[in-house]
């Protein structure tokens, strides 16, 4: 029997920190074990608010060296620039006659920037490009050019996958055929939940990120200016209160954890001592990763390869199913 299709991608508009780790790159490889999976670099997602093409061709090359340093199989796994897979965009022309623009309208992103808008007194579209509000269609069309099961996403995707299942229903109630298969989104729990320098949720727009493959001393340098409060070395301090423990939790095993915990209680650690042992864990666990990732960063006609087979592979499969849906269609 065939595997199970999983399918998932990362707009390249910065680069990657823990946050991106733990809530995209690591829970979306590990169901490489399982399913087949398609990863690609959401580029023209991207173009929406990347409009410098030096960058832009940065960023897609460190997200793409991120996935293969942090356990992306090439020979296992398709990894592709989705501007690099033509059929995509055909797709994306047919989801957008049957995709509602109501729906379009409900859609997070684009009512954040409206309702943004209106409260500073702008038009309510000021800002807004066409690419912005159509977002979820080509999304769409990335997830059901697979015909994914599933597809490992943030919390704050789940409104775009069901916009996704909204669009694929009404093209197969239309036919009456299931020409698209309905996926289904896989959030992981800790999702979202990785705390940053400053305790709040770390993310890009609140400029608390770690960047997940600092150089060593850099590392150390970042992690000694996380926040903390002005206890002494003396005074017992609360683990569960405290950002470096909750970085900490997210690299060390539970026995590592439990005699943290205890240091901490037991009052005597400062916080110098605190952040070291979140230094040691966490280098040790990114160093291997951190290597691959700069060799394959100085390698770019390797990266340059991976990404033309993984293009590749992914147009022969998209070919198939849009000769398909033009038959199924009438357009052919
Ligand atoms: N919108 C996703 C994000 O911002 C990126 C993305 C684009 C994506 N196309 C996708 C994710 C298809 C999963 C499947 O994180």
């Amino acid at each position: 029997m065939s595997k199970k299709i999983s399918c998932t991608g990362i707009k390249p508009t910065g680069s990657p920190h823990l946050g991106n780790y733990f809530g995209m790159y690591k829970p979306a490889l590990e169901l490489a074990k399982e399913y087949d999976t398609r990863y690609f670099i959401a580029d023209y997602h991207a173009l929406n608010s990347i409009k410098d093409a030096e960058q832009m061709r940065q960023l897609s090359y460190e997200v793409a060296a991120t996935w293969i340093a942090c356990g992306l199989d090439p020979e296992k796994s398709i990894l592709y620039k989705q501007s690099a897979v033509p059929y995509t965009f055909e797709l994306h022309t047919i989801l957008m006659a049957f995709a509602s623009k109501g729906l379009m309208n409900r859609a997070h992103a684009y009512k954040a920037m409206v309702q943004a808008n209106l409260e500073n007194g702008r038009d309510p579209d000021d800002g807004v490009n066409v690419g912005l509000f159509t977002y979820p269609i080509l999304m769409a069309a990335d997830i059901l050019q697979f015909d994914s099961d599933v597809v490992p996403v943030g919390k704050d995707q789940i409104q775009h996958l069901e916009m996704t299942i909204d669009i694929a229903q009404s093209i197969n109630h239309n036919y009456a055929k299931e020409l698209l298969n309905i996926p289904q989104a896989v959030v992981k729990k800790e999702t979202g939940l990785v705390i940053g320098m400053d305790g709040r949720k770390m993310s890009k727009s609140y400029h608390n990120t770690i960047p997940l493959f600092l150089p060593k001393k850099k590392l150390r340098k970042t992690i000694m200016k996380i926040v903390t409060n002005s206890q002494t070395i003396e005074e017992p301090k609360d683990p569960d209160k405290c950002n470096v423990f909750a970085i900490y939790k997210l690299f060390a095993t539970t026995e590592q954890q439990a005699k943290l915990r205890a240091r901490y209680l037991a009052g005597g650690l400062g916080w110098g001592h605190a952040k070291q042992e979140l230094f040691e864990v966490m280098n040790a666990h990114l160093e291997p990763m951190r290597d691959k990732y700069f060799a394959l960063m100085d390698d770019k006609e390797y990266l340059d390869k991976v990404l033309a087979d993984g293009a590749a592979k992914a147009t022969e499969i998209v070919k198939k199913k849009l000769d398909n849906l033009r038959l199924e269609l009438g357009l052919k």
